[in-house]
C-alpha cells in the first residue's frame, strides 16, 4: 500500500463517533465519542486522520505556549507498518514548527516495543519515567516520556508527506 499525503487530513469534532470506534480497535481502554468531541471542541486541541475509504488511524496533540504533547494516536492493527502512523506523526512535526514549538513529548508504554522503535528513528530521546502509569488488562505498567526538539531544519519536515 502507498502512503499519499492525499489521504491525511485534519481532524474535526464531526469525526468524534469515527475516532472513538478506531481507538477501541487500538486500545483496551478506548474512549469514549463524547471525550473526543469535548476535546476536538476546544482550541489547544488538533490533530489528523488518515483515511481511505474510512479513518485508518489518527493522531492528536495538544499545543500550549510552545510545547506540543501527542495526546493519542493509533492506527486500526491491519493497516499498520506500511507507513501511516510515521506520516501522521511528521505531520505533527509539520504543524508544531508552523505554530513555533520547540519541543513535542509524549508518553507511551515501557513495552510498547513498535511504537517506541517508530519515537526513536524519529529523533524522540527518553527523558523520564513514570512508574504504574497505565492500568491495564495485564496489569500497571510503566510509562516511558519522550521529547523531541524542534528545529525548523529537522529533517523530519522536508521528509513529512
Ligand atoms: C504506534 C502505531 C500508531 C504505529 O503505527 P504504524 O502505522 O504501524 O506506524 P509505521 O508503519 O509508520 O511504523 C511502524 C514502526 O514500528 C516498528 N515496529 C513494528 N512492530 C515492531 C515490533 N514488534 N518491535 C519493534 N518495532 C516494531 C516498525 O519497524 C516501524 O518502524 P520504522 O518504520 O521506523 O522502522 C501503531 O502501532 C498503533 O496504533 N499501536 C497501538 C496504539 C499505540 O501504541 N499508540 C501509541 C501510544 S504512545
Amino acid at each position: 500500500m502507498s502512503i499519499s499525503s492525499e489521504n491525511i487530513r485534519i481532524v474535526s469534532a464531526k469525526d468524534s463517533e469515527s475516532l472513538a470506534e478506531v481507538h477501541k480497535k487500538c486500545f483496551d481502554d478506548g474512549w469514549s465519542a463524547e471525550s473526543f468531541f469535548n476535546m476536538l471542541s476546544s482550541d489547544v486541541f488538533f490533530g489528523f486522520v488518515y483515511e481511505k475509504s474510512s479513518i485508518d488511524g489518527f493522531i492528536i496533540g495538544k499545543i500550549v505556549c510552545d510545547e506540543v504533547e501527542i495526546i493519542t494516536f493509533c492506527v486500526i492493527p491491519q493497516f499498520r507498518n506500511q507507513g501511516i502512523g510515521g506520516a501522521l506523526i511528521k505531520r505533527v512535526h509539520n504543524y508544531a514548527a508552523s505554530r513555533s514549538a520547540s519541543k513535542i513529548f509524549l508518553e507511551v508504554a515501557e513495552d510498547n516495543a513498535a511504537a517506541r522503535k517508530l519515537y526513536e528513528n524519529l529523533g524522540y530521546k527518553k527523558i523520564a519515567e513514570r512508574k504504574e502509569y497505565y492500568n491495564t488488562k495485564e496489569g500497571q505498567k510503566n510509562a516511558t516520556v519522550m521529547e523531541k526538539a524542534l528545529r525548523k531544519d529537522d529533517q523530519t519536515f522536508a521528509a513529512a508527506l
